[in-house]
């Protein structure tokens, strides 16, 4: 094992590609705390990786943006089926820097760029009319110039303090390397499984 769990991540990552056994290996769940003690996760879509921490874009006022808020303790899972691996990370999260954000939006569609604008995530809305109307009024709004990003939408940052590698293993004895963040440093232990 790399002595940098983020090494460690990129080399599983382009193993995992590299495969090709997995349909979408940047889909992870991310489980977030709310203040009254109950939980929630869902599935996003990881944009980037670097010495910093895990990238991924959203609605900052969406219902996980609140929680975000709330409570900046979060924990990820991927899961790659087919390669019996597992990655979990417990960390921190914050809204990503405005050029992460700027330049992810900048590389979207216009038809994402658009949805982006329309859709006011988690609220409840009374049909699927009513997300067709909110964007031909952004498409009406945004013709003939660059769709800029808006207020409501960028990166976020989950800044790693613990990273568990699992790998699937003979009669249930499975590898789990669990790397900790010591200060500026990472240790790692072999766990049990
Ligand atoms: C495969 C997949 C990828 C998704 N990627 C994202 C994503 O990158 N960002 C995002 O905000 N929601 C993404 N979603 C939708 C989220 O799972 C979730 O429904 C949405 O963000 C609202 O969550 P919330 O109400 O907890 O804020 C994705 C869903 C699926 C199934």
């Amino acid at each position: 094992m790399n002595a940098n769990p983020i090494q460690e991540f990129r080399a599983w990552y382009a193993a995992a590609v590299d495969s090709k056994k997995i349909m979408d290996p940047t889909a992870m769940v991310v489980a977030s705390g709310k203040p009254d003690g109950s939980v929630d996760a869902r599935v996003v879509l990881l944009k980037q990786v670097t010495d910093v921490g895990f990238y991924f874009v959203s609605n900052y006022q969406s219902s996980k943006a609140r929680d975000f808020e709330a409570n900046a303790h979060v924990a990820v899972v991927f899961h790659w089926d087919a390669l019996e691996q597992q990655i979990r990370i417990r960390g921190r999260i914050a809204k990503a820097e405005a050029e992460f954000s700027d330049n992810y939006f900048q590389s979207r569609s216009r038809d994402s760029q658009l949805g982006a604008w329309a859709s006011a995530q988690s609220q409840v809305i009374p049909d699927r009319d009513a997300l067709s109307h909110a964007l031909t009024e952004v498409r009406d709004r945004f013709e003939y110039q660059p769709v800029p990003r808006p207020p409501h939408w960028g990166g976020y940052c989950i800044q790693p303090d613990a990273i568990e590698f699992w790998l699937g293993q003979p009669h249930r004895l499975h590898d789990r390397f669990l790397y900790s963040r010591v200060g500026d440093s990472w240790t790692c232990a072999r766990l049990s499984p």
